[in-house]
């Protein structure tokens, strides 16, 4: 296969495989007990909320805009768009919660849910369109994309 240089689909995409493992490992900390436990499980989901909400934030700025300008539909895109909106109403009750009760483990497992679902869609639907879209540079948007990103990761650190 020949190499291909990284372009903001790859980017995306190690975003989707981080979060997956905080997510694998929130699900192992629920099954732990502890006095330590409640806290580092805080913790995590907030360090969930953080990365996704950043994450969300460049794919809504940069890669969406870019690919409506050029894709014939964008169904899909109105789709993924919503679907960050539920994700963002779960991940605003998530972090206004202060303890890591029964409930919210469950919110966590649910946004854990949605994530793996959306993130399907843009890996076996999104990314192939945007790739074989002619007229996107994603090799230099992967740049624009990790810029936007330690940005606003300091932003809201
Ligand atoms: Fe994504
Ligand atoms: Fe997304």
């Amino acid at each position: 296969m020949a190499t291909r240089e990284k372009d903001a689909c790859d980017l995306l995409d190690a975003d989707h495989r981080a979060v997956k493992k905080m997510f694998k490992e929130y699900e192992e900390l629920t099954n732990s007990r502890g006095r330590t436990v409640a806290q580092k499980k805080i913790d995590l989901a907030r360090q969930i909320c953080h990365e996704l909400t950043v994450h969300a934030q460049i794919e809504e700025e940069i890669f969406y805009p870019a690919l409506r300008a050029v894709l014939k539909d964008t169904d899909l895109l109105a789709e993924a768009e919503v679907e960050h909106q539920s994700a963002k109403d779960l991940i605003a009750q998530i972090e206004a919660m202060g303890e890591a009760d029964e409930m919210f483990d469950a919110k966590v497992t649910v946004l854990g849910e949605y994530i793996d679902h959306h993130v399907k869609e843009e890996r076996n639907e999104i990314f192939p369109k945007a790739r074989s879209a002619r007229k996107l540079d994603l090799v230099s948007m992967r740049d624009q994309l990790a810029e936007r990103k330690e940005e606003l990761m300091g932003e809201m650190a």
